[in-house]
């Protein structure tokens, strides 16, 4: 009888154990256009040391070339991270500024990357080059291959109204890339981002796209209104998740739970180590703020070795949904 009943207990604990750790998932950490706490950011080298420093997702901004090639920027113009200014002084607009879509991937290809902020990595020091998406995804793909882990792109298109404006549709294009490289469904390690609702739509609705997306989410008036449970409904209906401005869901912890509730994922953005928020001491009790007190599914961080240090060291997990 006692024997039954201590096998009876090992085999309720055994359950449990497997019950516990088939609901529990660990929060993603997503490296914000890289290692860029470290190194330029968007380049190869960037991108790379992030996947050694243990990121989850590696996080690529894409916009078009004038030629239609997608290539790694954060932004449309090309004047804060690369010396275009120099080497093309007259081919800016009417507002002085460079655009991406009015060059060629080779005259981009001619550019030297350098870093945007004066804090970090010295300018003028190291060759960095702008990569194109294709470069990108065969880095992380070899190093999944070369190591046996599987790391994932974190796209976000860039501006798509504005690129249909110049001519350069992303949607379609965009998706032949990703369904090239081997990015077509649910379960894939991919997660498409966008601040702009109507392409995350048609990549559902026009393109039938089966890809996870993420709505990116400003604290402009009108995305402010999307932060609300009937904005997440809505959301919920095209999305898998959102992407807010990290000031949100601290202004609005409910924002979390909400998401959660229409099933959506929240990877808030942007964590910094040499930008902390005076409110706290440190940056890992920013970090335990949003993984422990908020229960975010992941952040953006330009320091993904420190974010995959704390997940490791404080063993976070959330419910599964
Ligand atoms: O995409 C998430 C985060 O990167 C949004 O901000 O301006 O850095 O693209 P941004
Ligand atoms: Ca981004």
């Amino acid at each position: 009888m006692k024997a039954k009943y201590g096998i009876g207990i090992l085999i309720a604990v055994a359950a449990m154990t497997h019950v516990a750790m088939a609901t529990t998932v660990r929060p993603i950490v997503i490296a914000h256009r890289g290692a860029s706490g470290y190194l330029p950011e968007h380049t190869l080298e960037a991108y790379a040391l992030a996947y050694a420093m243990g990121a989850d997702y590696i996080e690529q901004d894409v916009v078009l070339t004038k030629d239609k090639h997608f290539v790694c920027s954060h932004d449309i113009h090309l004047e804060s991270t690369t010396d275009v200014e120099q080497q093309f002084p007259d081919r800016k607009r009417k507002d002085g500024r460079w655009y991406a879509a009015d060059f060629t991937l080779a005259e981009i290809k001619q550019l030297n990357v350098h870093e945007r902020l004066s804090n970090r990595f010295p300018v003028g020091k190291a060759q960095f080059r702008v990569p194109t998406f294709e470069e990108a995804i065969e880095l992380v793909q070899g190093l999944n291959k070369t190591t046996g882990r599987t790391v994932g792109i974190y796209p976000e298109l860039k501006a798509p109204l504005f690129h249909k404006k110049q001519g350069l549709p992303m949607e379609e294009a965009f998706l032949e890339v990703l369904s090239r490289y081997g990015y077509t469904k649910a379960t894939d390690p991919i997660f498409v981002q966008c601040f702009e609702m109507p392409t995350l739509k048609k990549l559902r609705s026009e393109f039938h796209s089966s890809l996870r997306t993420i709505q990116l989410l400003s604290d402009s008036p009108i995305q402010a209104r999307m932060m609300t449970q009937e904005g997440l409904e809505k959301i919920a209906k095209y999305a898998n998740g959102i992407g807010p401005n990290k000031v949100s869901v601290e202004t609005n912890p409910d924002l979390v739970t909400w998401a959660h509730q229409y099933g959506l994922e929240v990877h808030p953005y942007t964590f910094r180590r040499d930008a902390v928020p005076k409110k706290y001491h440190q940056f890992d009790e920013e970090l335990a703020q949003f993984f422990t007190t908020y229960k975010v599914d992941g952040l953006f961080t330009d320091f993904a070795d420190l974010a995959a240090n704390f997940l490791r060291t404080q063993d976070v997990g959330l419910a599964k949904k």
